[in-house]
């Protein structure tokens, strides 16, 4: 393990290891325009959602690490307190990119970019007709977190409106994880689409209180075949199967295994596709 000090490393390289570390980071591409009503659009990945009542987001343009300017961005909130979220998906990446050159102060990145301007109800900077959800907020707040190259400035912001596009929702009226096809920033030059493959499912262990790892028996615990989240899967569940139970399932699925890591292998088999009461009676039976 590397161990790396924020006080002895140089900014672009603490930078990077922040960046390469925490992500992906999902992107609001936010549309301020300054006092003279001229609009702006740019990126930003340090975002996201803080509270839903009051509904806040926060995004941070940070100080240039070359030169410490601030960016348009943040000069526009400061003289127009109102921004929309355009949030980014897996069509839009490569004009978003675009956007984000440092194009001078007054040069609208809808045009660059050739993105289509929408007109907001509530807030005067336009929505981004592509993106498949907008928000438009008002801003509450803005937190400077240091003058040097670097640093952030929370944009504090308040939703005030939503809107999303019928396509990416599901037969319930909400956002479908698989037709939004959003993308994030990771370190480097490095995105992330979430899509296909990358989405899975875990239920929320929130309505229920999992028995959690420390009561799982040494045994299993220690196994060499079971993995971290094969053991959290375990954990979660609520109460253990009874004997009789376990005596049920013996007589009905008559296995047999000559090793535990035999044993912990087929369980492993059944937990991969999310069939944990039936991985503990397995374990517990045999
Ligand atoms: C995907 C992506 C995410 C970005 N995230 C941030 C960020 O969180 N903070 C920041 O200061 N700059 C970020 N940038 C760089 C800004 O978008 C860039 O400096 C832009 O020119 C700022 O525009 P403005 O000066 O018009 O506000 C990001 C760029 C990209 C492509």
């Amino acid at each position: 393990m590397i161990t790396v000090s924020a006080k002895d490393t140089p900014q672009p390289q603490f930078h990077s290891y922040l960046l390469g570390a925490i992500g992906p980071r999902p992107i609001a591409f936010a549309s301020t325009i300054d006092k003279d009503g001229r609009p702006n659009l740019a990126p930003f990945s340090f975002f996201n959602v803080f509270s839903s009542n009051p509904p806040i987001a926060i995004f941070s343009p940070a100080r240039s690490g070359r030169d410490g300017t601030n960016k348009h961005t943040l000069e526009n909130v400061k003289e127009v307190p109102e921004v929309v979220l355009n949030i980014v998906n897996y069509d839009m990446v490569q004009q978003m990119s675009l956007a984000s050159s440092p194009y001078a102060k007054g040069v609208d990145e809808f045009e660059k970019a050739g993105f289509t301007k929408l007109a907001s109800q509530q807030v005067k900077p336009f929505r981004v007709a592509e993106a498949p959800v907008t928000m438009e907020c008002k801003v509450n707040q803005v937190i400077e977190l240091g003058q040097g190259g670097g640093a952030g400035n929370l944009v504090v912001c308040e939703v005030l409106l939503i809107h999303v596009k019928e396509e990416v929702l599901d037969e319930h009226g909400k956002i479908d994880q698989h037709k939004i096809d959003l993308v994030a920033r990771m370190g480097g030059n490095w995105y992330c689409r979430a899509h296909g493959d990358a989405l899975f499912e875990i239920a929320k262990p929130i309505t229920t209180l999992g028995i959690g790892v420390d009561a799982i028996p040494a045994e299993i615990k220690n196994s060499k075949v079971l993995s971290g989240n094969n053991l959290g899967q375990l954990g979660n569940i609520e109460h253990l199967p009874t004997q009789e139970e376990i005596n049920a399932y013996k007589a009905s699925n008559n296995k047999h295994f000559t090793t535990k890591d035999e044993l912990h292998q087929y369980a492993k088999t059944l937990l991969d596709v999310n069939k944990v009461g039936e991985a503990w009676k397995v374990l517990l039976g045999n």
